[in-house]
């Protein structure tokens, strides 16, 4: 970086565009609800297109101010930037922890309801032993978790339960439904078969997520959280064999690592896998070519105990890509950092909102198309940040064991029914996909093949 780039100052948005940032990106993000969401709201976000104005809004205020980063003008001490720029956006998030922390202040108020010590809103040697022993348990450098097999039963029995259950309520499925099973399966694989039933403990953590959602606004629910930790430390000391659980017995840990309020994340980030593999049925049900490929695929989880199942896996990738769970990517940068247009200021909390990379139609040709193939590249192909589980450093550490566990239920559905949108126009293939796509009201038909 030259003299001259410190010395020159990064774009401005000037008040009336920041305002209109916060109207079309902040404000219906955090009403549909941040850590836990607001159906109903989700709902009108959908029929409103809030999620195409979002996009929208930063793609004008690119061609305006160019890559940026574009500060924008919020009120108090704070500073804020948006991310416009892909290399930036991985720069960003390669360049996590330091000097661009996971553990941005927006994200600590929030979390901090229900887990304050985990990893992704610690800092310095905190956060890399939290981050170290996720990585240990969550083993996500393995396509398929050592416990894989043992994963795939369990999700095989409870889908199983799932279809039986189907055929009395007259072949159809809702999201409802779904999700009881879905909560049945996270609560085996964290915790092990005891918790199969814990539905207090979902609920428990449902009450606090609510109370995250308005991040500092909420006094907080001390003596809930606590009763929760007290639960989760039941359960890890019980082990049981072929659950997460057993593997935190197994890794070394010591005062720091807190290992409660980081199974705490996990039970919770299991919550938008399933949302994910919901809208995956929809997208195959509305494209029969590729669902034909994901039948296919389907038939080797007869064959092999734990298969791979790469196009599924991209299925559930697409519909990440198409609808982030996690649309916010914030990071706040500890130092000054320099940029060709100019230096930002320490304590910056820098907002890459996906959606915007997914779906610039600008550079990407299937930005609004349902396009598997876009994952089915070896990893690192693609330079354009698709980031549904963020990257760099930071990266999800559990993005492997949940594309096994998402892709293994659609598997297991897709072997024995074919799915049919119903009504049928729910999501059309010859329609670009939709902005977003409310999981909580789709509903199923279910045919015997
Ligand atoms: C569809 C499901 C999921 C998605 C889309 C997802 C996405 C993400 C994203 C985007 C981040 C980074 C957030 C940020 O930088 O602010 C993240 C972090 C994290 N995720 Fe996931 N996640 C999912 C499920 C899971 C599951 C099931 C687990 C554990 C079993 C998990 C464990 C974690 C942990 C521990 C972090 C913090 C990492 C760190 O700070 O180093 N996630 N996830």
């Amino acid at each position: 970086m030259t003299r001259d780039t410190v010395q020159r100052e990064l774009p401005k948005a000037s008040v009336a565009e920041s305002l209109a940032v916060l109207n079309d990106v902040f404000i219906p993000n955090v009403a549909k609800g941040v850590l836990i969401r607001r159906p109903k709201v989700v709902g009108i976000a959908e029929r409103l297109g809030l999620d195409r104005r979002a996009v929208h809004r930063l793609q004008q205020l690119n061609e305006k101010y160019g890559s940026g980063p574009l500060m924008l003008q919020v009120p108090g001490e704070k500073t804020m930037a948006l991310v416009l720029d892909p290399e930036h956006a991985n720069r960003v998030l390669d360049q996590s922890p330091e000097p661009f922390a996971t553990a941005e202040q927006a994200k600590r108020s929030a979390l901090a309801h229900f887990e304050p010590d985990m990893a992704l809103i610690s800092h310095g040697p905190e956060r890399d032993e939290r981050r170290r022993f996720n990585e240990a348990v969550l083993q996500t450098e393995c396509p398929v978790h050592g416990l894989g097999e043992r994963f795939v039963e369990v999700v095989k029995q409870e889908v199983d339960e799932l279809l039986h259950d189907t055929r009395q309520r007259g072949d159809s499925l809702d999201w409802g439904t779904f999700f009881e099973t879905w909560a049945r399966v996270v609560r085996r694989v964290v915790l092990g078969d005891t918790a199969r039933d814990d539905h207090a403990l979902t609920e428990t953590l449902g009450k606090l997520r609510a109370a995250g959602n308005w991040g500092f606004m909420h006094p907080g629910r001390d003596s809930l959280r606590d009763a929760l930790h007290e639960r989760l430390r039941l359960y890890l000391r019980r082990a049981e064999p072929g659950s997460l659980a057993a593997e935190v017995a197994r890794v070394p840990t010591n005062e720091t690592t807190q290992p409660e309020q980081q199974v705490t994340q996990w039970l919770f980030a299991f919550d938008p896998a399933g949302m994910a593999t919901f809208r995956t049925l929809a997208l195959l049900a509305a494209h029969p070519e590729h669902a034909r490929l994901a039948q296919e695929e389907a038939a080797s989880l007869e064959q092999q105990p734990r298969p791979e199942l790469s196009y599924l896996r991209a299925c559930v990738l697409e519909s990440l890509r198409l609808w982030p769970t996690t649309p916010m990517v914030l990071r706040q940068s500890t130092e000054t950092t320099l940029w060709e247009n100019g230096a930002m200021p320490a304590d910056t909390s820098l907002l890459i909102l996906a959606p915007y990379f997914h779906r610039d139609d600008r550079y990407l040709a299937s930005a609004n198309r349902f396009d598997p193939d876009l994952w089915l590249q070896p990893e690192g192909a693609v330079e354009w940040p698709l980031i549904p589980f963020s990257g760099g450093p930071g990266i999800c550490p559990g993005r492997r064991l949940v594309l096994l566990v998402t892709s293994t239920a659609l598997a297991r559905l897709l072997a024995q029914r074919e799915f049919r949108l119903d009504p049928p126009t729910r999501l059309l293939s010859s329609k670009p996909m939709p902005p977003l796509l409310n999981n909580y009201d789709l509903k199923f038909k279910l045919d015997a093949y």
